[in-house]
């Protein structure tokens, strides 16, 4: 498809590319010194004493979820609205994901009430997803996890740049994770980034990242080593320094760039306020939003698919976040059939709009114009 406007585009500038070709010039492209700057920025922006860049976020959360000694018999509560990639980075641990609501249809975080109604003795952590760049009630789950003796993971895929109550998106919980996933607010293609406070942590994670190896390549090239021990049961889930250089020029970018998407989500939520059998969550959310995508919710009396193909007539393309996860064959093949009311209807009901920051003001306008049209699309369908 050729979109007049696209969910998200990605235009990479001069500083981009230039970063990228001084790391093929210099003929040291696995992870090196310029990943190691790369976490260093990253942890400075988050406000936390380690960052470990990974290949993707899946796999951070893979260790985070490991590194927490997290395993078969446990289980970790999450939410279902979100990617799968949450809930099968636990599985891959052996332990059992255990699916919580979220609040509301106005706000898409995970809801504490369902969080307290899941807890068992077999809980040994909550992972939450800032859902849009919306971080979840942080104080509120946090103060509820250390009563109950539970870890905290964040799952900040949606989140960098975002904060609230002055503390960001990464630094509240034990472990987060970061996607640089090419649709994402900060991109390398493929990767992703791990923040922790605990040393303990973080010395247990970047020794999986790499084998369970007690030396790197780096260390030997720079002559600090000759050779390793393996001391546990690692896997390779390293970035290297293309990407990491990529990321550093993004980081540079990151608050601009995060702006500018707030003012467009800002446009839409005006422009888009009085439109009938729609709504729009997170209107007054506390904390500053990473505003990764912008979602709207139909009325039960709009069909979604009209909607969406009514936009995609004009050229505009929109997607579903999320199909929750509980649904999923896999996971009901797995463990059976679970309700989760307002998850399942936002499920059904949530369409993306287009969010990115190079979009220019008569492509945020035509979305605004084809939304009016598309709803009334939606509502003639149901009514067939
Ligand atoms: C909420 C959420 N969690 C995890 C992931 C996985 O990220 P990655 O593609 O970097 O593995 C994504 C990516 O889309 C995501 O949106």
């Amino acid at each position: 498809m050729n979109w007049r406007v696209p969910l998200s585009d990605l235009i990479l500038s001069t500083e981009d590319k230039t970063a990228v070709m001084n790391v093929l010039n210099s003929g040291w492209l696995t992870m090196g010194d310029v990943t190691q700057h790369f976490e260093e920025a990253f942890a400075e922006m988050v406000g936390v004493k380690h960052a470990i860049a990974v290949s993707n976020a899946t796999v951070g959360l893979h260790l985070a979820v490991l590194a927490l000694q997290i395993g078969h018999g446990d289980e970790v509560i999450l939410p279902s609205l979100s990617f799968v990639a949450t809930a099968n980075a636990v599985l891959y641990t052996g332990a059992t994901p255990v699916f919580a609501d979220v609040k509301n249809e106005l706000d898409f975080g995970i809801s504490i009430d369902s969080i307290e109604r899941q807890i068992t003795n077999k809980t040994k952590a909550i992972t939450l997803m800032h859902y849009g760049g919306n971080l979840c009630a942080m104080s509120e789950i946090m103060a509820l996890a250390r009563d109950k003796g539970l870890s905290v993971i964040e799952d900040a895929a949606h989140a960098p740049g975002a904060s609230v109550d002055g503390v960001n998106a990464g630094a509240w919980s034990d472990i987060a994770c970061f996607s640089f996933f090419s649709n994402k607010n900060l991109v390398t293609g493929e990767g992703g980034m791990i923040t922790t406070d605990r040393d303990d942590l973080a010395e247990k994670i970047r020794l999986m990242r790499s084998h369970g190896m007690t030396t790197v390549t780096l260390d030997r090239y720079k002559g600090h080593a000759y050779s390793y021990d393996v001391v546990d049961l690692g896997f390779n889930y390293r970035i290297d320094d293309v990407r990491s250089a990529l990321g550093l020029a993004q980081l540079e970018k990151l608050e601009a760039n995060n702006r500018r998407r707030r003012e467009i989500s800002d446009r839409y939520r005006l422009d888009l306020s009085e439109v009938p059998m729609l709504s729009i969550p997170y209107a007054d959310h506390p904390g500053i939003s990473a505003a990764h995508i912008f979602p709207v919710l139909l009325d039960v009396g709009v069909d979604r698919e009209a909607f969406m193909d009514g936009l995609k007539a004009e050229g505009i393309q929109t997607s579903i976040h999320y199909p929750p996860i509980h649904q999923f064959t896999y996971y009901r093949e797995r463990f059976g059939e679970t309700h989760l009311p307002v998850t399942e209807e936002i499920g059904g009901r949530e369409v993306t709009l287009p969010l990115f920051p190079t979009m220019t003001e008569e492509q945020v306008s035509l979305v605004i114009t084809c939304v009016k049209s598309a709803v009334e699309t939606g509502m003639m369908r149901l009514e067939i």
